[in-house]
């Protein structure tokens, strides 16, 4: 039986982005942790990585050198499964990449003793299908850490069909204590915050082939009070990761939506890692400035797609994009991946810097008022068809005069 006592010593796999942030989490909150990569170069620029964040701290007062070398000291990095034998939980963090995980919960479940829980980080992969990689499906979870992963407080710790209650009880214990805001989702494509993100993300790019520019959408939703507009939030990601897995799933040009984001990546415009993407950047820093230029290629973009271009005000940007969220975290509750309405709106306040004032997506729909979020969303399901078909439990609840939260 798993329980919050009986995890001592954590292993994580893979050194990249992700792994150096999970690792942080676990070895300041006092567990030894046991990093794994197959590439030692990736150990060693990840353990640099990790002395600069500490030594940023140092300077900043938060603690002292001697805590800052107590918790590097707590790192033991290894490139050999062996060593991930004592270990009582283990996080992978590699590639996405099915096949791949698959071969490591394989190997790992033959190298860690039968009692340890595994999970994965992965954003979207079925957990069941990785479970189903060992021989102890029931042991097996999704520990999905947002990037940066050491700051960001939301943890979704997602549940398999076999996952055991001890084991989901245990790793929403452990999430609290690493800090984070640990909220149970169930096993959908994306979970909860990454399913919704992707309705948002499509209305966000929907509005610009209509006649709204990335900037104008970044205003308007940063005006809502979201921390990032969308288009800055793909520049941070990398605008090249969708074009890139485009290119290997072989599906040419991709749907308009995306057309804009083919453009910048055949000018290398990658986003905020090589200085210019939806935005421009002055070397060094991270501050997104206006490019004209961007407004001029989406305009071409949606002229390309046959888009007849009009005035998108602000007002119809947020309402598009925030009610996206709102009826797919309906979908999501109805479907019961997610367990109430205030989990969503803490996936959303953690995860996704949506405004703390307006309580999340769930909340914001509730001071609008149920019966007037279900009008607006029939209005845009005449207008725009299927993608705006009201959530069964969002028109139930309307029309019971109810709520999605206890309010
Ligand atoms: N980057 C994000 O914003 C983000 C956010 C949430 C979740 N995730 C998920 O986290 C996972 C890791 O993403 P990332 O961005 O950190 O990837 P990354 O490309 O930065 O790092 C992957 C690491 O895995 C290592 N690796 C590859 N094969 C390995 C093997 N067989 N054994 C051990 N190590 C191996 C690589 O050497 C590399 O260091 C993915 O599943 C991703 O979907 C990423």
């Amino acid at each position: 039986m798993a329980s919050f006592e009986s995890i001592k010593q954590v292993g994580v796999i893979g050194a990249g982005t992700m792994g150096r942030g999970i690792v942080m989490n676990f070895v300041n909150a006092g567990y030894p942790v046991t990093w794994l990569d197959v590439n030692g170069e990736m150990l060693e620029k990840g353990l640099e990585d990790i002395r600069g964040v500490y030594k940023r701290s140092v300077a900043q007062q938060r603690f002292d050198d001697a805590e800052a070398q107590a918790r590097v000291s707590r790192i033991t990095t290894t490139q050999n499964y062996a060593d991930l034998a004592d270990m009582d939980l283990v996080v992978e963090a590699v590639y996405e990449n099915m096949d791949l995980k698959k071969k490591i919960f394989a190997e790992l479940d033959k190298a860690v003793k039968a009692s340890a829980v595994l999970a994965t980080n992965t954003s979207y992969l079925d957990i069941d299908e990785i479970a189903a990689a060992t021989q102890r499906p029931g042991q097996v979870l999704g520990l999905h850490f947002f990037s940066p992963a050491h700051i960001m407080k939301l943890l979704e710790v997602v549940r398999g069909k076999a996952t055991g209650q001890d084991v989901m009880d245990a790793c929403l214990a452990v999430g609290t204590k690493i800090g984070k805001e640990a909220v149970l989702a169930g096993n959908c494509h994306g979970f909860i915050g990454n399913r919704m993100l992707e309705k948002y993300s499509r209305q966000s790019r929907e509005v610009v082939l209509e006649g709204s520019t990335p900037w104008q959408v970044d205003q308007a939703l940063q005006g809502f009070g979201m921390a990032m507009g969308p288009y800055r939030m793909y520049d941070v990601v990398g605008v090249d990761l969708g074009w890139r897995s485009r290119q290997l799933a072989g599906v040419g040009r991709g749907e308009p939506i995306v057309w804009l984001d083919n453009k910048l990546c055949e000018m290398e415009r990658f986003g905020q890692k090589n200085g210019h993407g939806f935005y421009k950047y002055e070397p060094g820093s991270r501050q997104a400035i206006h490019d004209p230029e961007t407004d001029m290629l989406a305009r071409e973009v949606a002229e390309e797609a046959g888009y007849t271009q009009r005035d998108v005000g602000g007002e119809e940007i947020v309402r598009r994009c925030i009610l996206a969220l709102v009826n797919e975290g309906a979908r999501i509750l109805d479907e019961g991946f997610a367990e109430s309405a205030e989990d969503i709106d803490r996936v959303y306040l953690y995860g996704y810097g949506f405004p703390k004032e307006r309580g999340g997506p769930m909340s914001y729909a509730d001071s609008l008022g149920l019966d007037v979020v279900l009008e607006q969303i029939r209005e845009l399901e005449a207008s725009k068809g299927e993608f705006w078909k009201p959530a069964a439990g969002l028109a139930k609840r309307a029309e019971a005069g109810e709520r999605f939260t206890k309010g």
